[in-house]
Parts: C-alpha cells; structure tokens; sequence
C-alpha cells in the first residue's frame, strides 16, 4: 500500500513494518525506482544542511568483486584475530562476498569530510564529524525506508565502516569520502520475521 493513502494509524504500522532484508528474488531493480530512493533518502534532515552524504551505486559485477575483495581482506585480518580457524575464514569471507555480489542493487553509503566545517578547537571538529555521521545515518534509514515504499528490502551490512581505505581505494572514490555502510536492496524472498522491541518502558524516560 502506498504510504501517501495511509492514515496516521496505518503510516505507524507501516513504518514499523519495515525489516531488514536479506534475502532477494533474482529480480532487478529498477533504475527510476533506485533514484526516487536515493533521491527521497536526500531529503533526510541533517546538521547544518551540509547534506554530507553521497551514495555509490555499486553496478558493475566488477566493483561488487572488487569491494568485495578488499572488505574480504579486512575481515580476515579481524577474524584471524578472534582466533577463527581458516575453514571458518573462508566460509564467512565467502558469504559475505556473495551477500554483497548477489544483491540485485547495493549501494555504498559515504560521508563526505570535505564539506565540514573545521575549528580550532578539535573537540568542536570532533562534534561536526559527528553530527555529519548521525545526518548520513538518518539518510540511510530514509533511504530503507524509501525502499520500503516502493515494496523493496533492504539492509544495512557495517562491513565497509571498518575498512574505508580499501573501500576507496577498490572504487576508486575520493579521499574524503568515509564509507558508513552498503545498503543491499531487493525484492524480499519471503517477509522476514519482525526483530523484537524493548518494551517501551525500558527506554523512555520522563523527567
Ligand atoms: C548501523 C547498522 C549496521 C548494521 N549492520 C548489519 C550488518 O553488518 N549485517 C546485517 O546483517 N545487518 C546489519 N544491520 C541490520 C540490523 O541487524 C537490524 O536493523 C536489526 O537487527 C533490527 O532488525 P530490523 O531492521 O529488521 O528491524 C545493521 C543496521 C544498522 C542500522
């Protein structure tokens, strides 16, 4: 259902059935519905409106593998040192890689450096770095949820947040480009199953 026909009650159930997707018929996306998303995702509020993300469409099988390969390097070096044995490296490196290689579209979401203000004062060039990474969260949750009014899935998958040299360096991306996260995207195999929620008690608080 369209969000635009709901009612508020409804536009509540709808946002709250919004999962993350992992699994994806082999159906592509669109290209006009892939820009409406990014396009809805820009419209996110953010700090100052430096507007400081930027969305890597990952359309060649070339990038995918390549990212892949370089993220692939990163996550080994880590799970060699939780002590994982090389079969279960290998076994995870290989699941990953194909997440990322089958997707139907995936998207790298980056924070752009370049647009922030600097201070003297590191802390305050601390807290504007910060605020550009909470404005390109909110653009990425828009962006699911953008997704999800165009019946897509998706998900948020971190891996590229902890390797952002090797993610510019495989895509040839600028170096102030910070990757956040790859959000896969698709139609759903099937509707997940809804991650439970603290019960809303526990997290709010009147003072
Ligand atoms: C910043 C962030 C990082 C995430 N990283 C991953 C990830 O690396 N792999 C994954 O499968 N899901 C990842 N997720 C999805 C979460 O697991 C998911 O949102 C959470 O379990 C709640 O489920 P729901 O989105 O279906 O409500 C991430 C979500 C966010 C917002």
């Amino acid at each position: 259902m369209a969000a635009a026909q709901l009612d508020s009650a409804e536009l509540h159930r709808w946002l709250r059935a919004r999962r993350s997707t992992r699994r994806f018929l082999a159906q592509p996306v669109p290209a006009d519905v892939l820009a409406r998303v990014l396009e809805t995702a820009a419209y996110a509020p953010n700090a100052h409106n430096r507007q400081p993300w930027r969305f890597v469409i990952l359309e060649s099988e070339d990038s995918r593998r390549q990212l892949a390969e370089e993220l692939g390097r990163e996550f080994a070096a880590a799970l060699e040192a939780e002590g994982l044995s090389a079969e279960q490296i290998a076994a995870q490196l290989a699941r990953s890689a194909a997440r990322l290689q089958e997707a139907p579209a995936a998207v790298l979401l980056c924070l752009d450096a370049s647009v922030l203000d600097t201070y003297a004062d590191p802390a305050r060039t601390q807290g504007e770095l910060q605020m550009a990474m909470q404005s390109v969260a909110l653009a990425g949750g828009q962006l699911l949820l953008a997704a999800h009014a165009e019946g897509l899935g998706g998900v948020w998958v971190c891996a590229p947040l902890f390797a952002q040299q090797a993610a510019r360096q495989a895509l040839g991306l600028p170096q102030s480009w910070q990757a956040q996260g790859v959000l896969l995207l698709g139609y759903p195999a099937g509707e997940p199953a809804p991650r439970p929620r603290q019960p809303i008690d526990e997290i709010v608080r009147r003072v």
